[in-house]
C-alpha cells in the first residue's frame, strides 16, 4: 500500500505552520538544576523542526518523519505514555490541554537531527518545537519561563522522567553566540558572549562517545536525585537555607553524621559545582579560556567521584582531550552514565584535536566517536522572531500569563 500523504490528510487546509528548536551543550553545572542551583549551558546547532497543519479528519496525528511511524488519537484522548519519540510531543499537548487549550484538529510532523539519547537533550528540543507550533496553530502566546516549565512538566508528569528545567530553558531561550546562565531557583537568566578575549579564538567540540547505560541512565538519574534531595533536607532543617543553591560546603560538613554516604557526596559535588558555574562566568566574562577549562575539567573530577554518574568510556574521552594541546578543559556534560563530553579548544587545534581523540577511542575501545565543532546557536524564540512568526515569546511576557490563555 502507497504512503499516506500528509497533504490527504489536510483536506481542506493544507497550509502548515513550523516551528523549530534546537539542541543544547551543557558547558558547566550538572545535576544543579533540580535543587536551585545554576547551569551554564548554550544551544547547538542541531534541530528538530515541527510541522503543524489543520486536519480535516477531526483528529490528532503525530508523525514522526524519522521514525515514518504515526500516532492518531481523537482530541479526548486519555492514553498513557507510548514509550516512544511522541510521548514528548502527546506531553506537551497533555499540558497545554490542562491550561484549558482546545487545539483544532490537526496533522503535526517531527524531524529533526538532534543526536538521540546522547545528553543533547533530543528531548527538550522535541517538547518545546511542539510547543511552539501547538501555541502557533491555537492563536495562544506564553512567556520563555512558562514555555520552558510546561514542557518540563510535560516530561515530568506524562514521560515519567524526573528531569530539571535546565534543558527546557536553555533551548528556549538561548541566544546566538551566547551562553545562558541560568539560576534554576528563580529563573532569572544572563547571556554571556562567547567570544570575550580569548574565547574568540577557541571552540566547543562535543565528542559523542556513542554508549549510553541506557538500563541505569533513567533510574540512576532517579536514585541521584532523591539522596541530593535526602541531604538538601538535612541542610534545610539545620541551617533555614532554601535549598543547595544557597548552602555551603562547611555547612554540609557540619550535618555529615546526619545523612547518607551517598548524601554527602551528592550534595558535596552540587555545592562545589554551583560555585564552578559563578567561576565560570567570570572567567567568561573575563575571556579567561585557561581558567574556564580548569573549571571545567574540575567539574568533570566531581561528577565522576562525588556524583558518580560519568563511565569509564566517558572518563577516557575526558583524559585524553586534556592531555591534548590547545584544549582548555573537558568534561560529562548531560546527565551523564554515557553520552556526550564538552571540550573547550583553541579554534585552530579542531581538526587534529578531533582526529586524535576519535583515533584514540577507536584504538581503546573499538567505537567510533562523532565530534561535532559547535557554536553558539539560537534558541526557538529567537528562531521564531527570526522567521518572523509571531510566536515571539519575548515580546509577549506581559501578555502571556499561563493563566490567563
Ligand atoms: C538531564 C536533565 C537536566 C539536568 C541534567 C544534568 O539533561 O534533563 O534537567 O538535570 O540531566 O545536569
Amino acid at each position: 500500500m502507497e504512503p499516506e500523504q500528509p497533504a490527504q490528510r489536510f483536506g481542506a487546509h493544507p497550509a502548515a505552520l513550523t516551528a523549530s528548536a534546537p539542541g543544547r551543550v551543557n558547558l558547566i553545572g550538572e545535576h544543579t538544576d533540580y535543587t536551585g542551583g545554576l547551569v551554564l549551558p548554550m544551544a547547538i546547532p542541531f534541530q528538530t523542526n515541527v510541522e503543524i497543519a489543520h486536519a480535516a479528519d477531526g483528529m490528532y496525528t503525530f508523525h514522526s518523519a524519522q521514525f515514518q511511524e504515526s500516532r492518531v488519537m481523537p482530541p479526548s484522548d486519555q492514553s498513557p505514555a507510548a514509550g516512544n519519540w511522541s510521548d514528548y510531543s502527546v506531553g506537551v499537548l497533555r499540558e497545554l490541554q490542562a491550561l484549558g487549550v482546545r487545539p483544532e484538529p490537526f496533522y503535526l510532523t517531527v524531524d529533526g537531527n538532534v543526536p538521540l539519547g546522547s545528553g543533547l537533550s533530543s528531548s527538550a528540543s522535541i517538547e518545546v518545537a511542539t510547543a511552539m507550533a501547538l501555541l502557533q496553530h491555537t492563536g495562544k502566546h506564553l512567556p520563555i519561563p512558562e514555555i520552558a516549565l510546561l514542557c518540563q512538566r510535560a516530561e515530568n508528569v506524562y514521560v515519567h522522567s524526573p528531569c530539571g528545567i535546565m534543558d527546557q530553558f536553555a533551548i528556549t531561550a538561548a541566544t546566538a553566540g551566547h551562553a545562558l546562565l541560568l539560576n534554576t531557583r528563580d529563573l532569572t537568566y544572563q547571556l554571556l558572549p562567547m567570544n570575550t578575549g580569548e574565547l574568540a579564538g577557541c571552540v566547543v567540540v562535543v565528542v559523542n562517545s556513542m554508549v549510553r547505560h541506557t538500563v541505569t541512565a533513567g533510574s540512576e538519574y532517579a536514585q541521584r536525585r532523591r539522596e541530593l534531595e535526602a541531604g538538601q533536607q538535612v541542610l534545610r532543617e539545620r541551617f533555614g537555607v532554601r535549598d543547595l543553591g544557597e548552602a555551603t560546603v562547611e555547612q554540609l560538613l557540619a550535618c555529615a553524621g546526619a545523612m547518607s554516604a551517598e548524601s554527602l557526596k551528592r550534595c558535596r559535588h552540587v555545592i562545589t559545582e554551583n560555585g564552578r558555574v559563578r567561576e565560570a562566568a567570570e572567567a567568561m566574562t573575563a575571556g579567561d579560556a585557561k581558567r574556564l577549562g580548569e573549571l571545567m575539567t574540575a567539574a568533570h573530577a566531581s561528577e565522576r567521584d562525588d556524583f558518580e554518574c560519568s563511565v569509564e568510556e566517558v572518563d577516557f574521552l575526558v583524559d585524553t582531550a586534556v592531555q591534548q594541546a590547545g584544549c582548555f578543559g573537558a568534561r560529562l556534560t548531560g546527565g551523564g552514565f554515557g553520552g556526550c563530553t564538552v571540550n573547550l579548544l583553541l579554534a585552530g587545534e579542531a581538526d587534529r584535536f578531533t582526529a586524535a581523540i576519535r583515533q584514540a577511542y577507536q584504538e581503546r575501545y573499538g567505537i567510533t566517536a562523532q565530534t561535532f565543532v559547535c557554536e553558539a546557536a539560537a534558541g526557538a524564540v529567537e528562531r521564531a522572531a527570526t522567521a518572523g512568526s509571531d510566536v515571539t515569546a519575548g515580546t509577549d511576557v506581559a501578555a502571556g500569563r499561563a493563566d490567563q490563555l
